[in-house]
């Protein structure tokens, strides 16, 4: 099976291209490296390009492809807001370009990159495919209107895709090939192992006084090769003929800020310096998915649910990323 990776040297892309090759896929991975890293990719073809390029998606989409994942966006909430036109074009004008690009080529299977963010403030939780979506930022709004356009490009062309909204994104491979390598950081997990290894002074908690039992926001945090697995199983159902779907993909158990610094402390051994900051503007205090229809409709199971495994796994790449760093 012949697989295009757009984004591929990114944090999750380059975690599925590991996978993909693991399945026996020939894999090309196409990324223009704005935030992606070249050794990420461990296997298959490197492009190095930006997929809003229509020539280097003519030549890349030539050699002939079975199914298209799309990993590359930008992805910085508070950046979204200070500059819109930067999201707009990258995640929704060059997501359409390559939409046409996959038609003009004969390529009808697309998994698309989502978020949790699309659905904005939660009415209730868990958050299921039925919450409605009213995203609160630029960013949650180019994931929507690409979500939008799949439907009605499946409605009108047949063209068949499988949405994920990922809720957090967390952990690393377990081999310790590869992990999370922001640059700026802005997650949680890998910003506390930051400060357990000392690369960081300390840890700021943005918010003590939420509506939850602790006091500190709660979040949904999914392993990365459970994200990665979900991406295979919806890539075998486009392929068997199954419709267009979206599914949310989170573990289902949400943990707070203070349980992940908790649970970061017991894994390091290691005390983490905490600075309590007032809350951001639009942050909610509990973002946790109800991913069951994945669960029913993919045959998805979740295999790192625990969050100190999450943690451990992460920690072995934060461990080897400060050996490296200056
Ligand atoms: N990390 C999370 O927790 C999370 C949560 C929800 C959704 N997502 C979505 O998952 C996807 C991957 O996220 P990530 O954390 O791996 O991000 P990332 O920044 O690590 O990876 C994105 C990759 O896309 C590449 N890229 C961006 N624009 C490009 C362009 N125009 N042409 C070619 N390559 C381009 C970058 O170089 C990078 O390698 C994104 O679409 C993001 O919106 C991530």
């Amino acid at each position: 099976m012949k697989v295009l990776v757009i984004g591929g040297a990114g944090y999750i892309g380059s975690h599925m291209v590991k996978l993909l090759g693991q399945q026996g896929c020939s894999v090309t991975t196409l990324d223009d490296l704005s935030s992606g890293h070249r050794d990420a990719v461990l296997c298959g073809e490197f492009v190095q390009g930006n997929f809003g390029d229509r020539a280097v998606l003519d030549a890349v989409l030539a050699k002939g492809f079975d199914a298209v994942m799309h990993f590359a966006s930008f992805i910085q909430v508070g950046e979204s807001v200070q500059q819109p036109d930067k999201y707009y074009r990258n995640n929704v004008s060059y997501t359409l370009a390559l939409l046409d690009a996959m038609r003009a080529h004969g390529v009808d299977k697309f998994i698309f990159s989502s978020t949790a963010a699309t659905f904005g403030e939660p009415q209730y939780t868990p958050i299921d495919e039925r919450h409605p979506q009213q995203p609160i930022n630029p960013y949650g709004r180019t994931k929507l209107m690409v979500e939008q356009a799949l439907a009605d490009y499946d409605r009108a062309y047949g063209f068949k895709s499988v949405c994920l909204r990922y809720f957090n994104a967390a952990g690393a491979d377990p081999e310790g090939q590869l992990g999370e390598r922001h640059d700026p950081e802005t997650h949680l997990i890998p910003l506390v192992l930051q400060a357990a290894s000392g690369r960081r002074a300390n840890i700021s908690v943005f918010g003590r006084d939420y509506d939850t039992p602790d006091g500190t926001c709660i979040r949904d945090y999914i392993h990365i090769n459970d994200l990665c697995s979900a991406h295979w199983l919806a890539l075998q159902s486009l392929l068997q003929g199954q419709g267009s779907q979206r599914y949310n993909l989170g573990n289902g158990n949400g943990f707070s800020v203070q349980e992940v610094i908790d649970t970061a402390e017991q894994v390091t051994g290691r005390k983490i310096a905490v600075v309590n900051a007032p809350r951001r503007a639009g942050d909610p205090a509990r973002l946790v998915a109800d991913a069951t229809q994945a669960r029913q409709q993919l045959g998805w199971q979740p295999q790192y649910a625990d969050l100190a495994t999450i943690i451990a796994h992460a920690w072995q790449w934060e461990q080897m990323a400060s050996l490296c760093s200056p």
